[in-house]
């Protein structure tokens, strides 16, 4: 199938390795022209060679805080005068601490909020001026299956990003008679980098090894494995593309079937 996006202009946020990172890499394998991001200058370039080097497309790498009010605008801004304008934008950041109800403190509240739902508005705001003049324009943020169920010493990601799906939603409702498709993902237990380093870490710690925590963590997933970078990058650019030119609105899970829900 071609998803039509070959030349196209895309800024994946956060995503100098991860979910973003993969995502921006299949967008580049697409054809499209991606911009991506992170705070580190060093991993952004070193990520933005590698997918050069096995792609052969254009990467604009722009250093920047998604949770820094300033940095979003700027982020967008770069990518648009480094792409000549804007055809889909990704929205992601980091994730927030983990922790209980109680062991969280109550400040932690307002950066998760800033981290996980305002960097979307900001992202979104700066890039809608662009995103009205494409004839391709969608928005794809990634929210978390927590959204449906939620994650155990997870109570700010299970809270704050319920923000980013009704944020989402009404996006769809707003901007889909101006053409602009916006749609989620919700994605399960998916082995990044980030995964592999803090079950790695747990495993130290408690004296056994990353493969028995990952069971454990997908035990409840029907599939019995986490999901795979690239696996969630094929659906995210899916949607973003005009092959999924119907698709709008929609909060789409990639987690191996653990959540239960009939609907
Ligand atoms: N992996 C999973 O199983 C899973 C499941 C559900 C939801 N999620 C959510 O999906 C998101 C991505 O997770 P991941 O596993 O791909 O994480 P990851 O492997 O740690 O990658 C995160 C990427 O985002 C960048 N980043 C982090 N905070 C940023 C910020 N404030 N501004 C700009 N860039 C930032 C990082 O680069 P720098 O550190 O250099 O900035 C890195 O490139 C998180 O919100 C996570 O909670 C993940």
């Amino acid at each position: 199938m071609d998803l039509g996006l070959e030349g196209a202009r895309v800024l994946v946020a956060a995503s100098s390795r991860g979910l973003g990172g993969a995502t921006a890499r299949r967008f580049s394998l697409e054809g499209a022209r991606v911009a991506i991001n992170g705070r580190h200058s060093a991993a952004l370039e070193q990520a933005a060679q590698a997918i050069r080097a096995e792609t052969g497309g254009e990467v604009v790498p722009l250093v920047g805080d998604v949770a820094n009010p300033d940095d979003a605008g700027r982020i967008v801004a770069g990518a648009v005068a480094a792409l000549g304008g804007l055809d889909i934008l990704v929205t992601n950041a980091g994730g927030p601490p983990p922790g209980s109800f109680e062991s969280v403190p109550l400040d932690a509240w307002q950066r998760a909020f800033e981290l996980s739902v305002m960097s979307a508005v900001r992202l979104i705001h700066a890039a809608l001026p662009y995103l009205r003049q494409s004839n391709r324009a969608a928005i794809l943020t990634i929210a978390s299956v927590s959204v449906k169920q939620p994650i155990d010493n997870l109570i700010l990601s299970n809270s704050v990003r319920m923000g980013v799906v009704g944020l989402t939603k009404s996006l769809a409702n707003e901007l889909g008679p101006q053409g602009i498709r916006v749609n989620s993902i919700l994605p399960g237990w998916t082995r990044t980098e980030r995964v592999t380093e803090l079950n790695a870490a747990r495993a130290e710690r408690e004296g056994r090894t990353p493969d028995e925590i990952a069971a454990e963590q997908t035990a409840g997933t029907p599939l019995r494995r986490m999901g795979t970078p690239e696996e969630f990058a094929n659906v995210a650019v899916f949607l973003c593309s005009p092959a999924a030119g119907y698709v709008h609105g929609a909060m789409i899970p990639v987690d191996g079937g653990s959540i239960r829900a009939t609907l």
